[in-house]
């Protein structure tokens, strides 16, 4: 399996913290918030990476990343999204790289309590199509939500104004190949992008899209407010570690 991290976008959310840099470059607790997604790929055995990045400053990257020698790399991949058509339109441009193999997406502003290993497992395991991970959240109408009959998602919204579910879908998606024809059929959304929702109700229509419910806490980084919920949840994660070796 092959990993793409989507780091493009403008960071707009963010201003003037992105004015001169990139989002993902910027701090969460004591790291460059883009070392949380390399970390839970490489911790899950997913080695073969590309990252999508974009804005003025995509060079920062390299100079930041190198061939991903700290993480235990050999190589790290690099490509470049124009401006902010999208997450699925940053997606798209891993095509050429990824070839017919199976992909674990993540958005670059994603951090994760648990390792995502037990999810690769499984989508290892699924014979086609793709799988997504669903947390319960306190504010639905910020993501993609999930709507449920029973234990199976039937549709996502949008940032709904009206959630249905209290279920969020999290910036980590597991696709096979296919996900490459779907995001051809896609049309700009109302902000103008190519949405990864639209890409995720297609797999669901097609009847081969599964769901898991994510462990741990889980968080995005794209908001002020969201930025140090972050940076204090994996601050409090090292802070309860420190303590359980202290406690041997
Ligand atoms: O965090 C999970 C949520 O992420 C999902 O629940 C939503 O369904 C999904 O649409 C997305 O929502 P956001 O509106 O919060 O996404 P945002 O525009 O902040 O983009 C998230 C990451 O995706 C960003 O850190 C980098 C990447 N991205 C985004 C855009 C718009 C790109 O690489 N290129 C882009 O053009």
């Amino acid at each position: 399996m092959k990993g793409v991290i989507l780091a493009g976008g403008l960071g707009t959310r963010l201003h003037p913290l992105t004015k001169v840099t990139n989002k993902h470059l910027l701090p969460v607790c004591n790291k460059p918030m883009i070392y949380y997604p390399i970390e839970a790929l490489v911790s899950s055995g997913v080695e073969e990476i590309l990252i999508v990045t974009g804005g003025n400053k995509a060079g920062d990257f390299l100079q930041l990343l190198g061939n991903g020698s700290e993480f235990g790399l050999k190589h790290l991949n690099y490509t470049y999204q124009k401006g902010e058509g999208g997450i699925a339109e940053a997606l798209s441009l891993a095509e050429h790289w990824c070839g017919n193999d199976r992909l674990c997406v993540i958005l670059g502003d994603n951090i994760l309590e648990n390792s995502i290993a037990p999810y690769v497992d499984e989508f290892r395991k699924q014979d086609r199509g793709a799988r997504i991970l669903l947390k319960e959240v306190e504010d639905p109408e910020r993501f993609g939500v999930a709507e449920l009959n029973g234990d199976k998602v039937v549709r996502i919204e949008e940032k709904p104004k009206n959630p249905r579910s209290n279920l969020a879908v999290i910036g980590v998606y597991f696709f096979d190949s296919h996900v490459f024809d779907i995001i051809k059929t896609l049309e700009p959304s109302g902000r103008g992008e190519l949405e990864i929702t639209d890409v995720n109700n297609a797999y669901i229509r097609e009847g081969t899209m599964r769901a898991s419910r994510l462990t741990g806490w889980w968080t995005d980084a794209g908001t002020f407010s969201s930025l140090l919920r972050a940076s204090n949840l994996v601050a409090q994660g090292g802070a309860n570690k420190m303590q359980s070796s202290t406690k041997k």
